[in-house]
């Protein structure tokens, strides 16, 4: 057998109903902030995530899936998809037109990485970007609405961390003063600690090793090192948040694997999650735009993992529907049963019938099997009495119906 490719999955029945609230529940509250969807193409120049991620990540060095075309480019997977917006917004202008500014996706990401509960090489990402706004309001807002989304989905124990990692005025004289404190302590830091401090030194505060995570917590920290206008930014990001409700905790530590932010980054976590706890980030990159060619345009975004929001989403009842299996026993019958899944279909039921014959017994342990709620059964005795009889599948309980009576049964049930 050819079997999948490792790290990837099949989204299927129940699990793609949780899958389709979670991207309708997006629609929905994204359409209230005025955002709009866009679909960019999972395959991109490699040129761009180089340049718009940053050499020095592990994304870029370690995760693309890059191949050669026939034609000797270079093409890559997306692993994210925020390059890809701002190439396309780039390219058709759409930060001139203020109804393409807010713009939000859906779809795969690919990452090379080792596969474990709640990380995969192919991963989805609901995502949201603001494009052309420098405002702290744009940041608290964007972050409010995933926040809003969330609580719509009803997922409860989040926590929402902020940070800023400054701008290219300030950042450079903080890396130096982290760079000059650690060095002391070089010999007690992991081999991957000192790899980042010759080549990226913030990622030494993603380090998970517990002994770095000692050393680091006497490091000097960021948001204490930032130039006036960052700060200024950063206390009116966290104001904002307030007067929206949004409880934010001020993690001083927080960097993000991407080198394209500028001033607020943030994350929201879920204690039930473990190791891959992360389940949006986000943040500004506002020099992202011109770094891969375009104009000086500030923006904001975040994305989410669905596979992690799956993990912690809550059962919704609404999502059972009005299953029914409509089962027939006889000639006559399979075509009043044909006439009668057409009935039930205008009515908004999801019907199952056979269209082999079987036993009543048989097609019983099939609803079952099928988690319906209820079984239609329609043989000769109730062909000839214009009945059918209906067996709630929790209960066991039986009643006989004529059609209408049926119909109506199961409008009132639709409206529930
Ligand atoms: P990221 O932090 O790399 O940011 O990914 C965002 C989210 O995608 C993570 O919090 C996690 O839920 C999910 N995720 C990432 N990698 C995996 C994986 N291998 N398996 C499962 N889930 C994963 C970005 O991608 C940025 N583009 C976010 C952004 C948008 N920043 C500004 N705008």
């Amino acid at each position: 057998m050819v079997s999948s490719v490792k790290g990837t999955q099949d989204i299927r029945y129940p699990e793609i109903k949780r899958w389709q609230r979670v991207e309708a529940t997006a629609r929905e509250v994204f359409a209230r902030y005025g955002f709009t969807e866009i679909r960019t193409p999972i395959l991109e120049r490699t040129e761009l995530f180089v340049r718009g991620i940053g050499s020095e990540t592990d994304i870029v060095n370690k995760e693309m899936y890059t191949f050669k075309d026939r034609k000797g480019r270079s093409l890559t997977l997306r692993p994210e998809n925020t390059a890809g917006v701002a190439r396309a917004v780039v390219e058709h202008s759409l930060h001139r037109s203020p109804s393409h500014a807010r713009l939000f996706y859906i779809g795969p990401q690919f990452r090379y990485e080792r596969p474990q509960k709640g990380r995969y090489r192919q991963f989805h990402q609901v995502g949201a970007e603001v494009i052309g706004d420098s405002s702290p309001g744009v940041d608290a807002e964007t972050i409010a609405m995933v926040v809003d989304f969330l609580s719509q989905l009803g997922v409860m124990g989040l926590s929402v961390q902020v940070n800023s990692v400054g701008c290219p005025e300030c950042r450079p004289g903080f890396v130096r003063v982290l760079k000059e404190a650690l060095e002391e302590k070089k010999e007690f830091l992991c081999p991957d600690c000192n790899n980042r401090l010759e080549r990226n030194p913030l990622r030494v505060f993603d380090c998970k090793v517990p002994s770095c995570r000692e050393i680091l917590k006497e490091a000097p920290v960021i948001n204490e090192n930032l130039c006036d206008d960052c700060r200024v930014h950063h206390e009116a990001v966290r104001k904002i948040l307030g007067l929206m409700n949004v409880e934010a905790v001020q993690n001083p530590r927080l960097v993000r694997g991407l080198d394209y932010y500028t001033r607020t980054v943030f994350e929201i976590t879920s204690a039930v999650l473990g190791a891959q706890d992360a389940i949006v980030g986000g943040g500004r990159y506002d020099g992202l735009l011109e770094e891969i060619g375009g104009p000086a345009v500030p923006a904001f975004g975040w994305a989410l993992g669905i596979e992690r929001l799956i993990m912690v989403l809550p059962d919704d009842a609404s999502e059972e529907g009005r299953r029914l299996y409509l089962a027939w026993n006889g000639e006559d019958a399979y075509d009043a049963a044909v006439e009668l899944a057409c009935e039930l279909r205008k009515r908004d039921c999801h019907v199952v019938m056979e269209h082999s014959a079987r036993s009543f017994k048989s097609a019983l342990k099939r609803a079952d099997k099928l988690d319906s709620k209820w079984t239609v059964l329609l043989g000769e005795d109730e062909l000839s009495s214009g009945l059918v009889t209906l067996k709630e599948m929790s209960t066991g309980e039986q009643s006989s119906l004529k059609w209408p009576e049926l119909f109506s049964l199961m409008e009132s049930e639709g409206e529930k």
